[in-house]
């Protein structure tokens, strides 16, 4: 199929898009960088940085003082936690909490949660996922906690969902899932999974960082308790994103400090934000409405900016669509390649992994370097997985992450440069 009629919907289409981000003008021996490391991080547009100067410039204060940049800040905080529910579809800002990054959010929600369990409870996790939503929850078996891990599919990359639901009983208290995996691309099934959590009475956990950037999202829908996700994975900064449900934030028995306020969703956090990155996080949420067609997104607010950012997330879904089966076909026909994830017709996101016969995926990712692509190799945290597919011995996955940012003669360069190595 011909890939050369991609483009964006947005005003400007892929080149100005391409144009918001500095990073991409990168050269290495005379040619532009290829940034095929989305997955890990995307790169940055100046919507963000500059929200983020200016908050430092011109605001930077503590929160809840009577002068005007206390007020700024306060100000901020409260517009990100719309840009927040925004993104998400949450019902209301009040169920978005900040935090440091994902592992940490994830680390303490399990530490909240664990705070009512005990002997007798059980909490499933599966293989398939990042292990930042695993370890909080393994940690739990320090106080009686059953920890069951539901099966992956070595052939598809998926979780075996009749695995999950024979786990997922009576004393089940906590499903913990990945909306997609970062390592393959599998989008899981979150409707089945949520609705085995809720027959059970138990609390859906989503580690939403590989799916956020890739999939419009809805919670209202889907219908966790909690989703985290990390705003530098969808062209924001550092920062890690927390939603939940009003009545499981209310629910959770916080670890706080006592003048901490105590309503939700402040009573979730602590300490002091990086409210730098907060700026540039709502930023980065006004990005994906101008992606929608948005022309002022930092003036939208509500349903408005909902609207938009679903248009932007849609087209971003398009277009990554496009690239990707031309990823994923170009580098299956290279002889020696196997390209791991889900079968066909599956959803999945546009992350393509593969691993090639006679190579090491690192030998790969630095022929890949030199020819500037950027490109990860290793188990990406998803060590588990890795490890269920026998490939550790050979340094683990070759990982191309697509973002909206990247073209089809980066995809090409990449399929080429692969096949030179066969
Ligand atoms: C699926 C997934 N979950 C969790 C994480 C951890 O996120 P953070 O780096 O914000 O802790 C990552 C990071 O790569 C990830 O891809």
């Amino acid at each position: 199929m011909g890939v050369d009629h991609l483009d964006l919907p947005s005003p400007g289409g892929l080149a100005g898009c391409r144009a918001e981000f500095p990073a991409l003008g990168l050269q290495i021996a005379g040619r532009e960088a290829a940034f095929l490391d989305g997955p890990a991080g995307t790169q940055v547009p100046r919507r963000v940085v500059e929200a983020m100067s200016h908050y430092l410039y011109w605001q930077n204060a503590n929160t809840h003082g009577i002068f005007l940049t206390s007020r700024a800040t306060d100000a901020l905080v409260e517009r990100a936690r719309g840009r927040g529910a925004a993104l998400l579809g949450a019902v209301s800002p009040d169920e978005i909490a900040f935090g440091y990054n994902t592992t940490t959010l994830l680390f303490r929600l399990a530490r909240m949660i664990g705070r009512d369990l005990g002997r007798g409870d059980e909490v499933v996790i599966t293989e398939l996922d990042h292990e930042a939503n695993r370890a909080p929850w393994l940690a739990l078996r320090d106080q009686g906690v059953v920890v069951r891990e539901a099966r992956v599919d070595i052939e598809t990359c998926q979780i075996d969902l009749g695995d999950l639901a024979a786990k997922t009983g009576r004393r089940t208290r906590v499903v913990a899932v990945g909306g997609a995996s970062n390592a393959v691309g599998t989008v899981n099934d979150l409707p089945v999974i949520r609705d085995i959590a809720r027959a059970a009475g138990a609390l859906l956990v989503v580690d939403a960082v590989h799916y956020v950037p890739h999939v419009p999202v809805d919670v209202q829908a889907l219908g966790p308790d909690y989703l985290v996700c990390s705003a530098y994975k969808f062209f924001g900064p550092h920062l890690g994103v927390l939603y939940g449900r009003r009545e499981a934030f209310e629910r959770l028995r916080c670890y706080k400090v006592e003048p901490q306020l105590d309503t939700i969703p402040d009573r979730i956090e602590t300490g002091t934000h990086s409210f730098e990155a907060i700026a540039g996080t709502a930023a980065a949420v006004e990005w994906l409405a101008g992606l929608g067609g948005s022309a002022e997104p930092e003036l939208s607010d509500g349903p408005a900016l909902r609207r938009e950012v679903l248009a932007g997330m849609r087209a971003i879904e398009d277009y990554e669509a496009g690239l990707a089966e031309r990823l994923r076909d170009g580098l299956a026909a290279v002889p020696g390649v196997r390209v791991y994830g889900p079968p066909p017709g599956a959803a999945r996101t546009p992350t393509v992994s593969f691993a090639m016969h006679g190579r090491l995926a690192g030998e790969v990712t630095a022929a890949l370097a030199a020819a500037g692509i950027f490109a990860w190799d290793g188990d990406f945290y998803a060590t588990t997985l890795v490890r269920r597919l026998g490939l550790e011995e050979r340094g683990g996955l070759v990982r191309l992450g697509l973002a909206p940012y990247n073209t089809v003669a980066e995809v090409e360069r990449a399929i080429e440069t692969v096949a030179s190595l066969a």
